[in-house]
């Protein structure tokens, strides 16, 4: 993956577009979806890939993965609803998430499949079938599990690899058995926090041991969720410490036992295989332009001040050292020694950048990359609205995908 970019590049997006301002770069993102689709199918290929919608929902980006082929997932009535808008059927829609809104209904009137996530839940979806007898409702339950993760999670009905009395999944089985037209077609799981293929074989040998204990014919999907790393510049992988796995490792343990369980049944009879990759698909596919405003020194430690926060760019900024790209632009260059970067904001941990040492003027350009993943989406309406972003393909033309906020645009909810 490369999305470094040239002085020019970034000058020229910078004048047409303003600073701060977000690049999706969709030549890589496209190249890094059809790579990890085509390691999955080439062993299973009943595979695909439902794009997690949470991650980052930009329409530009999830009408690609629509063109691509690829699924939506959904964690909420305004997600389903945007899967909706960009042209999606329920058929096509992975529905998760613990509260999931009025749309559910919907959605599982129109034949979609929804990811149960707890009992209180499938009570309300067995009310629902009750009071319309024609309709035929299909589910899945999305089970709590433990990979080995190191924490509980609070996901999901409560599962366990033995049986165990404490299980709610066997509640929930009983429960859906006495219903005459509610099915359940599938199983899901997704842990956060474990990308490690030892995780991802846990993963996969208890959910075949559930799909043997509580499925009485082969199920129509396994959702195995999210969870594998992505494609990282090295600057960036060193910092995880340890080996990243590539797609194909995941893929020879995930879809070479998808293969050995199923791969001898006719295909129409095989279950699809997904999983839901939003870091893992996106984070590195996206940068982020910064101006520098302000070079101080205060009580010996330095302080570049930029035009943009911590916000912009997501948690990942104030974890790890993000890959870097610095290009001067005419003014008097100082020379800074374990520099702090931070946001514009009056939060004093807003620190976008800690340990740079070399040489920097005000109004300098910054290009930070791998900010894909909770950027955008989580960016609070803090101080200042958001910048704008654009898409930029082989050749490096730009599209704009989103203009900046205005004013308005924040206040107009509010009262005045
Ligand atoms: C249910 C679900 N699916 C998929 C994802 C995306 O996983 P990743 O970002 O590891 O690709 C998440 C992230 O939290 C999730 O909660």
């Amino acid at each position: 993956m490369n999305c470094e970019l040239t002085k020019e590049q970034v000058v020229g997006y910078v004048q047409q577009y303003g600073s701060p301002l977000y690049i999706f770069h969709g030549e890589e993102f496209r190249k890094n979806y059809l790579d990890l689709l085509n390691t999955m199918r080439a062993i299973y290929p009943k595979y695909n890939i439902a794009y997690s919608y949470k991650t980052n929902y930009t329409p530009k980006i999830i009408s690609l993965v629509k063109e691509l082929g690829g699924l939506a997932e959904v964690v909420s009535e305004m997600e389903y609803t945007l899967a909706k808008r960009v042209g999606y059927e329920s058929k096509d829609i992975v529905y998760n998430g613990p509260v999931k809104g009025n749309a559910l209904f919907e959605h599982l009137a129109e034949d979609g499949v929804a990811n149960i996530d707890s009992l209180d839940e499938l009570d309300t979806v067995i009310e629902f079938a009750a009071s319309h007898p024609s309709l035929k409702i299909k589910l899945a339950f999305r089970v709590n599990i433990d990979i080995e993760q190191g924490f509980i999670s609070r996901f999901g009905v409560d599962a366990y690899e033995e049986e165990s009395k404490d299980a709610e999944i066997d509640k929930a089985f009983e429960l859906v058995r006495k219903e005459k037209n509610i099915e359940v077609v599938g199983l899901h799981c997704h842990i956060g926090r474990s990308r490690s293929i030892d995780a991802w074989k846990n993963r996969v040998r208890i959910m075949f041991k559930l799909i043997d204990r509580y499925f009485d014919k082969t199920p129509e999907f396994i959702d195995l969720g999210s969870g594998m790393n992505s494609v990282m510049e090295p600057a960036l992988a060193c910092q995880f410490g340890g080996h990243i796995p590539t797609f194909a490792e995941y893929a020879d343990v995930v879809a070479t036992a998808m293969n050995e369980k199923y791969g001898s049944l006719p295909v129409e009879e095989q279950p699809a295989l997904y999983t839901e990759p939003g870091t893992t698909l996106i984070s590195g596919c996206m940068s982020f332009i910064g101006s520098v405003k302000t070079i101080k020194n205060v009580k010996g430690k330095s302080y570049v001040t930029f035009d943009c926060c911590g916000g912009n760019m997501g948690d990942i900024c104030h974890l790890k050292q993000l890959p870097i790209s610095v290009f001067h632009r005419g003014g008097e260059i100082k020379k800074v020694e374990d520099a702090i970067f931070v946001g514009y904001t009056c939060l004093e941990h807003d620190h976008i950048y800690e340990g740079f040492s070399g040489e920097l003027a005000v109004g300098d350009l910054v290009q930070f990359r791998n900010v894909g993943s909770y950027s955008n989406v989580f960016k609070p309406p803090f101080i200042l609205p958001n910048c704008a972003m654009i898409q930029i393909d082989g050749d490096g033309t730009p599209s704009l995908m989103k203009r900046a906020e205005t004013i308005d645009d924040l206040f107009h909810t509010y009262v005045f």
